[in-house]
């Protein structure tokens, strides 16, 4: 597998953040196994633009026919397209933010998922287009059991790779349900090097 790892943080909480301690370690761990260029896109740093009508109209517009207007207006979403059809792995961090994602991961998605670009609608509805092999989402909570009903993150997170076109989608589980920080590093660390290593049978989720 080569080469371009895309890591997406968007905790606002530097390093005392758990999501980036492991999207940190993912990074390394997949350069270890073999080396990658990773392309860091830190959303607490980037200012995104929240989707107007305007950006509506040129997503449906086709790229030939486009205002300048229209042009200038999808320059952030071109950017962030273009990262992600440069990469082979993409590295999710998301906090859990009332039971859902961050709102910068948010815009981020509302971003990136481009008719036409990312995606597009084929006879059997939408069908994605990026060739991105697989993918990291670590979910990071303060108590919120992953998988659990009322975690609104992971299957969102998941459903959104998949209409992109990536199917193999990793959710680490980074929740300090039942137990401490330390403990949660370190079991998501093995859960990480399972996957990167294949030291267990690593299945999709
Ligand atoms: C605004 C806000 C909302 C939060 N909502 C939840 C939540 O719904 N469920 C939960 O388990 N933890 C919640 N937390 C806790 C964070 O998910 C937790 O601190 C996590 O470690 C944040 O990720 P980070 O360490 O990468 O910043 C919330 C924290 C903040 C600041």
């Amino acid at each position: 597998m080569s080469n371009t790892v895309l890591r997406v943080d968007s905790s606002p909480r530097g390093e005392d953040s758990l999501s980036r301690q492991l999207t940190a370690y993912i990074a390394e761990q997949l350069n270890q196994q073999q080396p990658v260029d990773i392309v860091h896109r830190d959303l607490s740093k980037t200012e995104l633009p929240l989707v107007t009508y305007g950006h509506i109209g040129a997503y449906f517009t086709a790229p030939d026919q486009r205002s300048d207007e229209q042009k200038t207006l999808l320059g952030a979403s071109d950017k962030l397209v273009q990262e992600l059809k440069s990469a082979q792995q993409l590295i999710i961090g998301a906090p859990m933010y009332n039971f859902s994602v961050t709102a910068s991961l948010k815009a981020w998605i509302d971003l990136i998922c481009r008719v036409g670009e990312t995606f597009k609608y084929g006879e059997n509805g939408p069908q994605g287009l990026l060739k991105i092999e697989r993918a990291f989402i670590v979910v990071a909570a303060g108590g919120t059991p992953i998988g659990s009903e009322i975690d609104f993150s992971s299957a969102y997170l998941k459903q959104v790779c998949r209409f992109i076109g990536i199917e193999e989608v990793h959710i680490i589980n980074a929740s300090a349900s039942k137990r401490d920080p330390d403990t949660l590093i370190q079991q998501a660390k093995q859960q990480i090097d399972e996957i990167v290593f294949q030291t267990a049978e690593a299945v999709a989720v």
